[in-house]
């Protein structure tokens, strides 16, 4: 079986969220599992910079295709297009945080590029039989594989987030060449606008999620984003699949980026690295006080707002809480407020820092994730591992990855709350707080937290699954 994986991001070249873990180590869990996995990724300057070797092998569209290796192994093909991707910036923005305003050409050409190389007319000798696409930069692949292309792979498409859609102008659908019947409603016409995730949901033969809870609540208004109808219409083709965390980079016994390391059976690492952030970030060094991080991008999405909404309160209950993240100008200035106002409780760390965010998980008792929706979320598993234990609303895949703690403590290994508001949030602070407060049970919480697994062996299967049903009878 070969795998086309087709997307934006893949740590550690190039990561602004969860998409560029998964996408790093998903194809690495299918290639031990014997799937034949190789990544197509546009070649950013960053991703350039960083790979030594990076042969050209063919041109497709006036794009070079040259070959690279992931740490992993995992083989690579980069499509080199200097003009949309050689620049400083991040993926999807500028420096200053502006949307390219190029990328419907950008990933508008990267998701062509990509189905050519899953079709007859690939120039090069290594066909998939499957295109797996990742979110809207990869949405078009499905739309070119479904009209014109010779003998083209069967294609799946997973929804990292349907929230960020691609939308653009409907000028864009000549400019890019794609045949005017695909824009339409049974298309990639989105109101009026030219919708790259619709095109991928449309035309591609298989569709999956990254948990089962985010696969239904996509067939409601809520979580829908419009995209509703469309999903529940193919509900049948719909998979939730929950994400796996690699557990050689986020394993406390292991991990070379944390000061002291740990396990389940002796903790007293913990309590050093804990010692260690009150004292950088300048907060009371108190081993008693309990000790939330929150280590996000600061959007909407991931419900800062509603975290700071009880930040003076947990601060009087005696509790401490660093956030690591960058995102929306007010949300950054909202949080340096905070920590500018409770000098020794709060600290704000505002940039993207993946040494930061492994001690942030080694130190901390609580890891907050009050998301007004989540795909799947990533940070609660490693806290899990982490013995950090997560407080979080009980959506998607967090309510899939986490089990509430009961009334006494005797089960579950984190705090779920439902309503989106301070008040609901505060009623899961305040049930951890409780535990927090007497030592042998939070103790044991913590203990069955770390011996939870989420290797991502179990969901590398499932695709596997997919894959052949799709190999066997394609769309
Ligand atoms: P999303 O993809 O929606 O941002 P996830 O929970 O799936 O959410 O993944 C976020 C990933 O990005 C995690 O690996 C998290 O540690 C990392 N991350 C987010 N913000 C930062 C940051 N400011 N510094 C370091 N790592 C970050
Ligand atoms: C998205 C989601 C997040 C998910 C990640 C990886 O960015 O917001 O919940 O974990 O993709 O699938």
């Amino acid at each position: 079986m070969r795998v086309l994986f087709v997307a934006s991001e893949c740590d550690p070249w190039v990561k602004t969220g969860g998409l560029g873990d998964v996408v790093a180590a998903l194809p690495a869990a299918l290639a031990r599992a014997g799937v034949e996995v190789r990544v197509c990724l546009p070649f950013y300057r960053s991703v350039r910079r960083q790979v030594d070797a990076a042969r050209s092998c063919a041109t497709v569209l006036g794009t070079v295709i040259r070959e690279a290796r992931l740490p992993s192994g995992v083989p690579v093909y980069a499509v080199d297009a200097p003009w949309l991707f050689d620049r400083d910036g991040g993926p999807y923005q500028d420096r200053s945080g502006q949307d390219w305003a190029d990328n419907g050409a950008r990933f508008g050409l990267f998701g062509r590029v990509s189905a050519i190389l899953a079709s007859a007319e690939s120039p090069l000798t290594w066909r998939p039989d499957i295109w797996h696409g990742h979110d809207w930069q990869a949405g078009l692949g499905p739309l070119w594989l479904k009209n014109g292309l010779a003998r083209p792979a069967a294609s799946l498409m997973t929804i990292h987030n349907l929230a960020f859609q691609g939308l653009f102008p409907p000028n864009l659908v000549a400019t890019l060449g794609l045949p005017p019947a695909t824009y339409a409603v049974e298309g990639a016409e989105f109101y009026g606008q030219l919708s790259f995730l619709k095109a991928g949901l449309h035309y591609a033969c298989a569709l999956t999620t990254v948990s089962p809870r985010y696969a239904c609540e996509i067939q409601e208004e809520t979580h829908g984003c419009g995209l509703q109808g469309l999903l529940r219409r193919r509900a049948g083709d719909l998979t939730g699949i929950v994400n796996g965390i690699d557990e050689q980079v986020w394993d406390p016994a292991r991990d070379p980026l944390i000061e002291a390391r740990y396990d389940a059976r002796d903790c007293a690492g913990k309590r050093l690295n804990k010692e260690s952030l009150q004292r950088r970030f300048g907060l009371s060094i108190d081993p008693a006080r309990p000790l939330l991080v929150t280590v996000s991008r600061l959007t909407w999405q991931k419900g800062i707002d509603i975290a700071v909404g009880v930040a003076d309160a947990w601060v009087e209950a005696g509790g401490q809480w660093i956030v690591l993240g960058s995102g929306e100008p007010d949300l950054e200035a909202t949080v340096r407020a905070l920590a500018d106002r409770h000098p020794q409780a709060i600290a704000a760390h505002i940039g993207f820092d993946e040494t930061l965010a492994h001690r942030l998980e080694a130190g901390a008792d609580l890891f907050l994730m009050p998301s007004r929706f989540e795909p799947c979320g990533l940070n609660q598993m490693y806290s899990q591992r982490y013995g950090t234990l997560p407080v979080a609303r009980a959506t998607g895949g967090l309510a899939d990855t986490i089990e509430d703690v009961d009334g006494d403590g005797a089960t579950g290994t984190g705090f779920l709350f439902d309503e989106a508001s301070p008040a609901g949030l505060w009623g899961a602070l305040a049930r951890a707080l409780s535990v927090y407060r007497d030592p042998p049970r939070f103790a044991a919480l913590r203990a069955r937290a770390m011996s939870r697994h989420f290797s991502w062996e179990q969901s590398a299967a499932r695709y596997a699954d997919i894959y052949e049903r799709l190999s066997r009878a394609p769309c």
